[in-house]
């Protein structure tokens, strides 16, 4: 099926690209668990990251040439916070690179495909703005001196600085970072084309964030299989009680939760209602709720799995030295799925709306069915079970809700308004005609059994 940008998707696997992010991950030069491994999938994350920001630069420098300020500030928005990604994930890489010593060799980081990809459009933009810089009609210091962020000049000029340090702090720490398996070429150890070909495999015509809409699932599903593996290997760890191992698998594994939570706030910040509506059609009949990875093994059965194996191992071996470290990871992992949960709810709360929004599978209200993932999962909380004074707190409670759900903020009425946007705008999806008319094709997959 396709409409005037291109495809409909037809489930969540091919709209993200699942297949080349496997085949990235299974062309890996290092065996899931180890050091190695977290390296490279935080360097083929930075190749996603860094083919993202080169479409978005080579669209800004079309902007500037078009003269279309006020789109290539969107453009730099976008970009400013891949950059973000890009220092949290290089962060991660030299977190992890501690664990090695001193004469192991360092991340050529540029000499890999993105990079040589990036460079190339940030040249391209820097020339055309450049090239304004020495026309009459733009003063830029006036722009700095003068304008402020309701000015589409300021943000271009405010994004272009920013991006510019983060990049210098970005490569820096990368090229700090270890060189795993430094008999490979770059575009070997990352298994380069794969990784090109899961960002640009699907495109759609117009200037939209489809591209970077994919990125932001691309990234957490490429970290969260290693993060996964870990887990495993924890659980069966812990079970026969070796919990050295099990630390040191999570020691692993919690380096990847931060980069993948950085992966929110620029879908959270840039995606505005009206840029998400232009892609929509184009999902389908997929969500986020069909990632086997993030939802079903990481969230739920790993997750649980993981506790049990944890509170079993306290009853066994309470006494032993690194228990309370092995009990923290299980904190660890409570924290960072609910702050991923919280942070993900911004997403059908700006882009979907209430007043009885249907998602695209068709769930009743998207927003309230969210919650309701996030509170059904507070309340059934195994790390709540095992450390009593770790209690997730449902969303409906706290000294601000009363006044948030009241009639005096603005809360229900933004997300009113922005339902009837959406109602409007997808009648389609509302009253599930035509595409929406068909079944969901998602089902639930086989539980990842330890
Ligand atoms: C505009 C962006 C997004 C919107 C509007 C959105 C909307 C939704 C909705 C409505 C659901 C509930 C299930 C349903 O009715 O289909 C959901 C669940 C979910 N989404 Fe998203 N989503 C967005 C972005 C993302 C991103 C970037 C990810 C990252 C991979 C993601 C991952 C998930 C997951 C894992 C769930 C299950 C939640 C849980 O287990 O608590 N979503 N999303």
């Amino acid at each position: 099926m396709r409409n005037h940008r291109g495809v409909i998707a037809e489930h969540y696997h091919a709209l993200q690209s699942l297949d080349s992010i496997n085949s990235a991950r299974a062309a890996m030069a290092a065996e899931p668990g180890t050091r190695s491994a977290l390296l490279i999938g935080l360097y083929q994350s930075v190749e996603i990251g860094l083919h993202n920001v080169a479409q978005l630069l080579d669209r800004a420098a079309g902007c500037l040439r078009d003269r279309d300020i006020a789109a290539c500030a969107v453009d730099l928005y976008w970009v400013r916070s891949f950059h973000r990604v890009l220092v949290r994930l290089s962060l991660a890489a030299r977190r992890v690179s501690a664990g090695w010593d001193d004469e192991a060799p360092r991340w050529t980081v540029d000499a890999t495909p993105a990079f040589a990809d990036f460079l190339g459009s940030l040249r391209s933009f820097d020339g055309e703005l450049a090239h304004l810089a020495d026309q009459p009609e733009i003063d830029l210091g006036a722009v700095i001196a003068e304008r402020t962020l309701d000015d589409a000049w300021f943000g271009v000029l405010h994004c272009a600085r920013t991006a510019n340090h983060d990049a210098r702090v970005w490569s820096a720490n990368l090229a700090a970072s270890v060189r795993p398996a430094p008999g490979l070429a770059p575009e070997q150890l990352l298994a380069s084309d794969l990784v090109r070909q899961a960002v640009f495999e699907h495109q759609l015509r117009g200037h939209t964030y489809f591209t970077q809409f994919r990125a932001l699932h691309q990234i957490p599903e490429l970290l969260v299989r290693e993060i996964n593996d870990r887990v495993e290997m924890a659980i069966r760890s812990a079970r026969v009680g070796d919990i050295t191992a099990a630390v040191d698998v999570l020691d692993g594994a919690e380096e990847l939760f931060d980069p993948i939570e950085a992966c929110l706030p620029p879908i959270v910040d840039n995606l505005s209602t009206h840029d998400y509506h232009q892609i929509r059609e184009n999902l389908g009949l997929t969500s986020g709720s069909h990632s086997v990875s993030l939802r079903f093994h990481l969230f739920t059965e790993l997750y649980e799995q993981l506790i049990e194996a944890i509170a079993g191992r306290t009853a066994a071996d309470g006494d032993h030295p690194l228990m309370p470290r092995l009990r923290r990871h299980a904190v660890n992992l409570n924290v960072f799925i609910f702050s991923w949960r919280d942070m993900h709810l911004h997403l059908p709360r700006n882009n979907l709306g209430g007043a009885e929004t249907k998602s695209l599978t068709g769930s009743q209200d998207a927003v309230r069915t969210v919650r309701k993932m996030r509170d059904n999962a507070a309340s059934n909380d195994p790390v709540a079970r095992m450390e009593k004074r770790v209690q997730v707190p449902s969303s409906a409670v706290g000294p601000l809700v009363e006044y948030l759900d009241g009639p005096e903020s603005s809360d229900g009425l933004l997300l009113t308004e922005t339902g009837k946007v959406t109602q409007a705008n997808f009648r389609d999806v509302q009253e599930r005609l035509n595409v929406f008319s068909q079944p969901c094709p998602f089902s639930r997959p086989p539980r990842r059994v330890v």
